[in-house]
């Protein structure tokens, strides 16, 4: 049982069927908080909402593609009819593909830059004005370690995390006054379905990769699902605009 850091609260969390997104769900409920997982994967999504709550009363599933303005607006909206209000909104959702310069195609390029930025940006876009008028609120994106230094070999995915970065502090410094909070979690290498990529990428890219952390080894979601826990709650009171690193001291 957790400490009822969320007691009261509702939080939506996008891209949440598996990953750190279902971790931090997860969590979240533990903590109290009545809980929406949304993603375009819906078999996954209805399954880890009703592992979470098994009658559904604190933790639901919406199906929801972050690019798309109107499935936005219909997500806050069923959440406010559903449990009141929305005091969390986790931007989680995101794709990661490989690609440099040369060979990253417009295609690439814009799906990636819709999906990790423009979904971003129409979340926050969807929750302001709530948040704003009930004077509370937590915004947290999930950028990357890819979003604070330069990423070689991926383009588009360093772009959209670099912006994910960079409308965190544009947005925390605009809604500040209304008191509503907006951070940034920069994760290192997680172990998540999305490093599957690397393995595609060729034999040993993961080890590779994971020689590379001083301390040895990825992450397991929930390592960074309670960092997310950590700017939800009250516990970070005093933050905002701010970049929040977790990554095994990856970074250099
Ligand atoms: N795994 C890592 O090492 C790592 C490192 C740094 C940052 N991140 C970021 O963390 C976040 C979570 O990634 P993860 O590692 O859990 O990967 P994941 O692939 O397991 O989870 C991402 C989720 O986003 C969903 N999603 C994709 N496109 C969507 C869309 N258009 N609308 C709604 N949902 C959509 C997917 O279906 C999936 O459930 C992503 O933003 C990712 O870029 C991951």
């Amino acid at each position: 049982m957790g400490n009822n850091k969320l007691l009261g609260k509702v939080a939506i969390v996008s891209g949440g069927a598996r990953g750190m997104g279902a971790s931090e769900a997860a969590l979240f409920n533990s903590e109290g908080a009545k809980v929406v997982i949304t993603d375009i994967l819906d078999e996954d999504g209805k399954l880890k909402a009703k592992e979470i709550s098994p009658d559904g009363s604190s933790c639901v599933f919406m199906h929801h593609d972050v690019t798309n303005k109107d499935n936005w607006a219909a997500v806050v909206a069923a959440t406010i009819e559903l449990f009141g209000q929305v005091d969390v909104l986790v931007n989680n959702a995101g794709v990661f593909e490989f690609g440099g310069i040369v060979d990253t195609t417009l295609d690439q390029w814009n799906r990636t830059i819709s999906i990790n930025q423009t979904g971003v940006f129409l979340g926050m876009q969807a929750v302001a004005a709530h948040m704003s008028g009930r004077k509370t609120g937590s915004i947290v994106n999930i950028s990357s370690v890819a979003g604070m230094t330069a990423s070689p070999g991926f383009i588009a995915y360093g772009a959209s995390k670099w912006a994910v970065r960079g409308m965190t502090k544009s947005v925390a410094k605009e809604l500040a006054a209304f008191g509503v909070r907006v951070n940034s979690i920069h994760p290192g290498i997680i172990d998540t379905v999305m490093l599957q990529t690397f393995e595609q990428a060729g034999d040993g890219i993961r080890d590779a990769i994971r020689q590379r952390i001083p301390m040895g080894r990825e992450a397991d979601p929930i390592e960074v699902a309670r960092l997310a826990l950590y700017l939800a709650c009250e516990d970070s009171s005093y933050s905002t605009g701010s970049e929040f690193v977790v990554d095994g001291g990856f970074m250099p």
